[in-house]
Formats: structure tokens, sequence, C-alpha cells
């Protein structure tokens, strides 16, 4: 049973005009990989990489929410979020990559956007989600060349001339971090490259683009928000000497400074400048500039802490002990409240958003029901933790728990499932777990507005 009270009293923490939201991802869910003249991405080539997906799967079908929209909204509406985050499908919409649009892919994103609008939920778009036009990797080099820079820009306006007067928020990207590490250095996920002057060239180019789309979007006149939206885990030393402190300041400045550095500031940390040596990346006069040019929303994601040290450079859990979820990450809420601090004391923050958190667990269908108490309570203590660093003073503005509902977890495949929906993927029906059940009442909680305390 979900508990009034306590939902009440989490509500009361936060602000009455709070974003309340659900993410997806395109690739994650939408399947129809060829439909209406759909073009392919490097991620339904990865997929076909022997070993590529712990499962074997691929994104052919996957939530098939592209058959589904209208019910899927549905659902979307009967939780009570008043945002949705999803992301639009470069090939869907373009499939070259470049040249004229597919109506089809743009008709798609227009009925999902005007479905939300329908039922009073603020569309929240992402433009880039990893699904980059195969073409563009095949002939172009991807994000190797500094055009496909210039490719996103045109994308970017070509999107917000179609949806940018009814969108409430356009990210340019999702999780740079992920497009150039785990794409182009560890090469676990698309387009699977292992090489990290490649990798450092390529999340300069794709900050370059964020760049770029920010000031294409804006030309337009569109009153949607723009933002970027970057993964960031706080990082920690194992021990107190002096070697892992120096492994966790590296590991830092690659996985959050860097871009925090680069967006925020328009500089590059000079450590890790140092320490890629021949390996960092070609910039040019003006680059920096328009990569940090103001945004109106910085969107973070945040799942786990991260343990630095010289034999384990990074390690999602930090003792043997630590609860950790389905994905071997550690359970840590206390760590996203010191992450935002920390960005709070090193930086001038624009509103924060948190536009991903969440958790994937073992789910057990008994009788219909999903008891996922786990993810509930995963859920509530990291929106506690939101609630804590907005009485410290951080500009917080909304929360997207990750995700809407289970779906193809990249390299993962659908072993691990983030929803608070389940999806039954030999039938596709959508179950809403325990831990919706109770996100949903948390939204529809009305707490009377002069008893706010936030
Ligand atoms: C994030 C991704 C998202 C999802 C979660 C679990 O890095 O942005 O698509 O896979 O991790």
């Amino acid at each position: 049973m979900i508990q009034h009270r306590s939902v009440l009293e989490l509500r009361r923490r936060f602000p009455s005009d709070f974003i309340w939201g659900a993410a997806t991802s395109a690739f994650q869910i939408e399947g129809a990989a060829r439909a209406d003249g759909k073009g392919l991405s490097i991620w339904d080539e990865f997929c076909r990489q022997p070993g590529a997906i712990a499962d074997g799967s691929n994104g052919d079908i996957a939530c098939d929410h592209y058959h589904r929209l209208e019910a899927d909204l549905d659902l979307i509406a009967e939780l009570g979020v008043n945002a949705y985050r999803f992301s639009i499908s470069w090939p869907r919409v373009q499939p070259l990559g470049s040249g004229p649009a597919n109506e089809a892919g743009l008709a798609f994103y227009e009925r999902l956007v005007d479905g939300l609008l329908k039922r009073n939920i603020q569309p929240y778009a992402t433009l880039y989600h990893w699904d980059l036009p195969i073409e563009l990797q095949r002939r172009h080099e991807g994000w190797l060349s500094r055009d496909t820079a210039l490719r996103f820009a045109e994308y970017a306006q070509l999107v917000t001339r179609r949806l940018g007067d009814r969108m409430a928020s356009i990210a340019t990207h999702n999780e740079p971090w992920v497009t150039a590490i785990l794409g182009h250095e560890q090469g676990i996920f698309a387009p699977g490259i292992r090489n990290r002057r490649i990798a450092y060239q390529v999340a300069h180019h794709v900050l370059l683009s964020h760049g770029l789309a920010t000031q294409a979007i804006r030309q337009m006149g569109t009153k949607a928000d723009v933002g970027i939206v970057l993964n960031m885990s706080p990082i920690s030393p194992a021990t107190d000497s002096e070697l892992d402190a120096f492994h966790a300041r590296l590991e830092d400045g690659k996985l959050v400074r860097w871009y925090t550095d680069a967006v925020l500031k328009g500089e590059y940390p000079s450590d890790i400048l140092e320490h890629l040596g021949a390996d960092a990346p070609v910039v040019q006069s003006g680059d920096a500039a328009l990569i940090s040019q103001p945004i109106d929303f910085l969107g973070i994601n945040y799942y786990h802490p991260t343990v630095s040290s010289s034999a384990n450079p990074t390690s999602p859990v930090s003792s043997s002990t630590a609860a950790v979820t389905h994905m071997g990450w550690e359970v840590a809420p206390q760590s996203l409240a010191a992450l935002l601090l920390r960005l709070k004391r090193d930086y001038k923050l624009p509103p924060i958003f948190i536009t991903e958190n969440g958790a994937a667990y073992e789910d057990h269908v008994v009788d219909g029901r999903i008891d996922d108490e786990l993810r509930r309570a995963y859920i509530e203590s990291h929106i506690a933790a939101v609630a804590d660093v907005i009485r410290q003073g951080v500009d917080m503005k909304g929360y997207f728990v990750w995700s809407l509902m289970d779906n193809f977890e990249w390299a993962q495949g659908y072993a691990k499932r983030f929803g608070i929906i389940h999806v039954d993927y030999a039938t596709q029906k959508r179950t809403v777990k325990k831990s919706g059940q109770w996100y949903s009442a948390l939204l529809h909680a009305r707490p009377q507005p002069d008893s706010q305390t936030a």
C-alpha cells in the first residue's frame, strides 16, 4: 500500500512548479527500425556484431512504442507526470544524416508532442541519444569528422522548424562522455572503436555540435529552453593514499570536468590536457566560445558513485557490503546530494534538472504484479536527496525517473530492467510496477500551497 502521508511529506519539500517526469530514448523503446522510411543508425549495426550485446538482442522491435504511441501516451498521463523526456531518432527524421527530411519520421514526433500537450504534459526532447545515422559513420567518419557537428546543427534546425513552437525543452546531447568514451575508447557501445585519440576528438566534436546546434535552434526563435545532458558520478579515492587521490582526481577530470569545464567555463581542464598529451583533440579558435555559450538548463544523469584507486581506476561500488543494483551499481543517494553541492561550489550553474535517475533490479511478476520495493526505495531516497539540496540553495527545477518502462539497455540488452512500468516483451503488455504506483501517488499528492517548506 502507498503510504499517503509519507508521499505528501516528501512532495511538500518541493516547490509547486517543480517538474516531475519520466524519461526514455528513441532507440531503447521505439522499435520500428525500418518503418516508414527510417534510416539505420550505428546502434542497428552494432547490435549485429557478434558478442556486442549480452543477450544477442537488438532494437528492431524493443517496446514497439512507435506503433503503440497513443496507448503509451495514456499510460504516461495516468502516472501524473507533468513532463516527459524522450529522444528524437536522427535517422528517423533525416535518414542519411544530411539532406532531405523524412516526413513520416517528423510526423511521428509531431504526434508524440501534440499527444503530450493534449494531455497537459510538457515535451522535453533530446536530439541525440546515441543513434547516429549509419551513413555518417560509414562514409564520413562519424563524430571524428568535424563536418558531423555541422550536420547535427542542420538536423537540430530541421526538428526545431517543425516542432520548436511546441517543445518545452530541447537538450542537444545525452551524455557526450558515453558517445566519446564508451563508443570510441572502450568500444563497448556503438560504433565500437577503441582509440583514445579518436575518442577525445569525438568528445570535442560532440561538444562543438552542442554549441552549433544551440545557436541554430535559437536562431529559429523557439521559446523552448535549450541545454545539454551530462552523466556524472562523484569519484572518491578508495584510500587516503596520495596515489589514490591522484587517480580519483584524474578520473573526475575525464568524466566530469572535461564536460562541465567546457560547457560552463569555456575551457578543457589543464590536468587532463596534459594527461592526454598527443591524444588531446584538435581545437579551432572560436570553438570554446561556441561550446560555452549560455544554456537555459543543465541536465544531470546520476545513477551511482565511483571509487577510484591505482589498481582499479573506476569501480561503481565502494565495499563488498554496499547495496548494489542489478547493474552492480552502488545505491548511494547521499552521493547525488554531494555531487550537486560540489557543482554549486565549483561553477556558476544554470537551472538544474535531474534528467535521469533510477535503478535496474530483477523483477518478478507474481499474480500479474511487480512488487519492486528496492526500486521504489531507490527512487524515493534519491528524490529526498534532491529535496535536501534544494534546501541548501541548489536551483533544482525537475526530476525525471529513468525509465518510464523497461527497455533495451544497450550492451546489456533486455535483461536489465529500469522501468517503473514492466514490459512483457512476448506480448508487449505494460504493467505499472509498485515503484510506478508509488511515483504516481507522489505526483498526485497535493500539499496545500501554504504548507510548502522548500
Ligand atoms: C544512461 C543512459 C540511458 C540508460 C541509463 C541506464 O547512461 O542515458 O539511456 O541506458 O543509463
